[in-house]
């Protein structure tokens, strides 16, 4: 993709750092200084989903005070995804070049934020990655390592992708990149939304790269990981596997 590859020069322009947020009340403030501290440049946006625990009243207590942190209040929980979406398009109307996604839970620690950044210079879509060398894991039990580490392979066999932290919430992408892969009809809820986004970058041609990360278990709050999230990926992961081939085999172009 011609217009991809030119694309990929040049200064990054104004930055975005989405975080969603359900029950973070404890980790909201901590990962928006460390963000704030490490690229004073970057905004911020919390994505809350009314959290029952006020997360979304402390995050509003942060923007009051700094300008350049905002609020987006939805009014349920509706799963990351969609969370991630209206994220995206808030920063778009609002005229951001680069939009961040971060958890909120100290995991994705803001101070690799810039080694992203960088790359991204040279990319369409850069990706944290635990599972490159370089990347690592601090305090996962390994069951939860297993799922990861399964799930970035299985992915990554069924799809055809050369990734390796597939599944991965620690991403910068530009504007023209999310414009580019049809965020209009996602529609994966869960954490394989991440699966569903990459998949569809590398699908449209996009220089995807990947870049080491230290990623630390949260020591406050809770995982919402879930069997319904996991269940999701599965399935999904499947379907659009099994339909690439058909594509395939029916001869219909590039399916990635
Ligand atoms: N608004 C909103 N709505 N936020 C959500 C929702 C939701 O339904 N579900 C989760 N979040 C937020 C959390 O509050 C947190 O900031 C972030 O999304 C990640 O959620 P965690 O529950 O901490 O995820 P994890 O640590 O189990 O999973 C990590 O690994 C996954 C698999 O690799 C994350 O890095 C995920 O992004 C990743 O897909
Ligand atoms: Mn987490």
């Amino acid at each position: 993709m011609n217009d991809a590859r030119q694309r990929r020069k040049g200064p990054l322009g104004r930055i975005l750092v989405i975080i969603p947020t359900y029950n973070e009340v404890d980790n909201i403030r901590p990962v928006v200084s460390r963000v704030r501290a490490t690229v004073p440049e970057a905004h911020v946006l919390v994505a809350d989903d009314n959290s029952p625990d006020g997360t979304g009243k402390v995050a509003d207590e942060i923007a009051y005070e700094d300008d350049h942190v905002h609020v987006l209040h939805r009014e349920g929980k509706e799963g990351l995804g969609a969370a991630y979406l209206a994220g995206f398009r808030w920063g778009i109307d609002n005229g951001y070049d680069v939009l961040v996604e971060m958890d909120a839970d100290g995991s994705h620690q803001p101070e690799e934020l810039p080694r992203l950044l960088t790359a991204l210079k040279g990319a369409d879509l850069v990706l944290g990655s635990r599972w490159v060398p370089g990347g690592r894991v601090v305090n996962w039990p390994k069951s939860r390592e297993f799922i990861s580490r399964g799930g970035s392979t299985y992915s990554r066999m069924l799809l055809g992708m050369p990734l390796r932290d597939i599944t991965g919430g620690y991403r910068a992408f530009r504007r023209e990149t999310l414009q580019g892969l049809g965020m209009d009809d996602v529609a994966s809820q869960g954490y394989c939304f991440q699966v569903d986004l990459a998949h569809r970058a590398v699908r449209a041609g996009y220089h995807v790269v990947e870049v080491p990360i230290t990623f630390v278990e949260r020591e406050r709050g809770d995982s919402k990981m879930s069997r319904d999230i996991l269940v999701e990926a599965l399935w999904r992961v499947t379907a659009w596997g099994v339909q690439s081939r058909v594509n395939q085999v029916l001869g219909r172009g590039h399916t990635g």
